[in-house]
């Protein structure tokens, strides 16, 4: 076996019974497990009265596959797996074992920040404004386009690296930087050389149409990611050379995509085998839940405008609204109403939604801001930042709980309570103590 984790507080396993998903009322009610005092018999007599007495701990057992192969009490996987070998065993007592974090929504591969444009948007200044001026997106795009391949890896690597040291262990990452065919490949490219090099899992999604050219149009722009862009990604997968590249998106939004032409490039990335996972309802409502429903999205990010019709469509396709509290804080846009979601039982999921715009890449504190916020409870923001955000991606199945079977994506803390992870706001550095993926160490704090 690869490994062995024993001496754990608790195992928050957010799911026990194979769910690819919760809704309702079952995010309340995540599934956790306890140490618990030790019998009589196997405590050692305490030094004196106030000696705390020793537990029983939790242990995770891994396989070579990197997936969870058992879990349960520290004494009883001690006898069952005596005979067995570990390549590694780590003691993690008194610490908390919960899954690794799923970011469902992030673009993070780019080059040239924008915290000028921080100062602006203080001062008053509204998305589309800096946007319409030739900033936000452009700003970003023209960087894009004359930065090469190593430049936009040296740029993403320690990005991605200071999300595995904030918990994330599966994430969604988008192009959308280059809006040309060459430039949104690069981008795309660069993705898969960085799932190459760090232990994080990626799931690329395609964003061609993440704005409109300058000098172009949104008509010319939807035939450009249709005709051109979107061929060439399928030449590169049949070539092996964009493996990790699952999701189509658009940013549907009025002023840049309007709901025909979103319809009409989801269309095509879906009947090319892509899912959708697309920005909506944002700004303004443009019926994008609904529309996304018909099509069977996998997912919608963002949702402030969602109409009460499209809560009812999300509920019934079972598409994921994936929540950002990060941009709806910094742009101080009205919160989606998530908590009429939760009730009417769309899935909702998190995202950080990592981006120029948006500078968090801690899911930690993504759950903190969407409890106080967004009004979830804690248990509603986890089971949002792992099962959930696993489902936007196509992983409900494999990845977001601890369970006999399940990817061995695992983060612990150094807390007795699971719920200090999102309680100490900010301090989510302070508290990880270890991040594996598929059972092998991708962080340790030193
Ligand atoms: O999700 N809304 C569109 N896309 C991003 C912002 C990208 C940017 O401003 O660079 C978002 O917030
Ligand atoms: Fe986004």
């Amino acid at each position: 076996m690869k490994l062995r984790i024993h001496g754990a507080e608790q195992i928050v396993q957010v799911v026990s019974n194979g769910a690819r998903f919760l809704t309702g009322t079952a995010m309340r009610e995540i599934a956790v497990l306890h140490a618990k005092p030790l019998p009589a018999e196997l405590s050692p007599m305490p030094k004196d009265h106030l000696a705390t007495p020793q537990k029983d701990g939790l242990t995770v057992i891994v396989n070579d596959d990197g997936l969870i192969h058992d879990l349960g009490y520290d004494s009883d996987l001690k006898i069952k797996y005596r005979d067995c070998q570990f390549a590694q065993s780590l003691d993690v007592t008194g610490q908390t074992i919960l899954p690794g974090l799923v970011d469902g929504h992030t673009h993070p591969v780019w080059t040239g920040d924008r915290v000028h444009e921080f100062a602006l948007k203080l001062a008053g200044a509204t998305y589309m404004e800096v946007h319409a001026a030739g900033g936000g997106i452009h700003f970003t795009v023209n960087h894009c386009r004359a930065s090469s391949h190593e430049e936009l890896l040296d740029s993403l690597l320690p990005r991605l690296q200071e999300m595995v040291q904030s918990g994330t262990t599966t994430v969604e990452c988008k192009s959308g930087y280059g809006l040309d065919v060459d430039t949104e490949m690069k981008l795309l490219q660069v993705l898969q050389s960085a799932s190459e090099r760090v232990p994080l899992e990626i799931s690329a999604t395609f964003c061609g149409a993440h704005a409109v050219p300058k000098g172009s149009t949104a008509t010319l722009a939807s035939q450009d990611v249709i005709d051109v862009q979107l061929p060439r990604l399928i030449s590169l997968k049949k070539q092996g050379q964009l493996t990790t590249c699952e999701n189509i998106d658009v940013f549907c939004e009025k002023g840049v995509f309007d709901l025909d032409q979103s319809r009409a490039i989801l269309v095509a990335g879906q009947k090319a085998g892509l899912k959708i996972n697309f920005h909506g309802d944002e700004l303004n409502c443009l019926n994008s839940a609904e529309m996304g429903a018909e099509l069977q999205a996998e997912a919608i990010s963002h949702l402030e405008e969602i109409s009460p019709q499209g809560i009812k469509a999300m509920a019934l396709s079972g598409s994921v609204a994936v929540i950002l509290p990060t941009t709806a804080y910094i742009l101080r846009l009205k919160s989606p109403p998530v908590r009429q979601m939760i009730d009417q039982g769309v899935v909702v999921a998190l995202g950080s939604d990592f981006n120029p715009n948006a500078y968090c890449l801690a899911m930690p504190t993504v759950m903190h801001l969407a409890c106080v916020n967004q009004r979830l409870s804690m248990d509603e923001a986890l089971v949002a930042a792992t099962i959930n955000a696993a489902h936007s991606l196509g992983r409900g199945n494999t990845h977001g709980s601890v369970e006999i079977g399940k990817m061995a994506d695992l983060l612990v803390i150094n807390a007795p309570r699971w719920e200090h992870l999102i309680y100490r706001l900010g301090a989510h550095s302070s508290l990880i103590s270890m991040v594996l993926k598929a059972g092998n160490i991708a962080y340790q704090k030193r």
